[in-house]
């Protein structure tokens, strides 16, 4: 149920925040989960007086640390030492599916930066196989979108969907300036992951496909 649901995702969220140490510079996830993960670490390091610099995946993220009081940075001028995120469905493997909120592409730039990584989940984003629950989100260049559409038709998919803001009218627009289709497919696997990436307007998916990832959760 939904209370037991938080307690899990706070008890999690207290444990990352102990990994955290004097100087580090940390990837900062999205989602409910990696704020939760964020507030404990403010105060963690706080209580510490460890001085942190986090990298935040999107700029909700960002305009949070700067309300708890973190220093913020890009992977432009600085690399994490390690970051942690949530995500949408955690397979056997270890292989997710992320991007409920969108900001799959900045998350993976994170992830793929970081040489140690924690994902932060409770027991509902476990899977058998990926794609069970959730749709792959794909962000897509706006002038790619019927490009990308035909492409699709070519993969075992179910159903395809233009991701609609839900407090405006219209498509959602991510901050890189792309729009989602989130898409069901019947399999998924990595072959397929690749193909996806090599269609041209293809920014990124929500496939974090053989990263070696820390699974955190209860
Ligand atoms: C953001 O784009 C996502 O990848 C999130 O990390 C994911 O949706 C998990 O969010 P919750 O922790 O809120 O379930």
């Amino acid at each position: 149920n939904e209370i037991s649901n938080i307690e899990a995702k706070q008890h999690v969220a207290d444990q990352i925040a102990q990994r955290a140490k004097d100087g580090d510079v940390i990837g900062i996830g999205s989602g409910s989960t990696a704020f939760l993960a964020l507030q404990s670490i403010a105060q963690y390091v706080k209580e510490k007086g460890y001085k942190v610099t986090a990298i935040p995946t999107s700029q909700e993220v960002m305009m949070t640390c700067t309300t708890l009081g973190i220093p913020t940075t890009t992977l432009a001028t600085a690399k994490p030492d390690w970051a942690f995120d949530g995500a949408d469905e955690v397979d056997p493997n270890h292989n997710l599916i992320k991007g409920r909120g969108g900001a799959m592409f900045h998350e993976k730039l994170v992830m793929a930066s970081s040489p140690e990584n924690y994902i932060l989940i409770d027991q509902s984003k476990f899977v058998n196989h990926l794609g069970q629950k959730f749709p792959v989100p794909i962000e897509v260049d706006q002038r790619a979108l019927h490009l990308v559409e035909t492409k699709l038709s070519t993969f075992p998919v179910e159903q395809v969907q233009l991701r609609q803001a839900t407090a405006k009218d219209g498509p959602v627009i991510t901050e890189a300036g792309n729009l989602i289709l989130d898409v069901h497919f019947s399999t998924i696997d990595k072959k397929d992951e690749v193909r996806l990436a090599g269609i041209p307007g293809v920014i990124e998916t929500g496939l974090f496909i053989d990263y070696d990832v820390n699974i955190l959760s209860i």
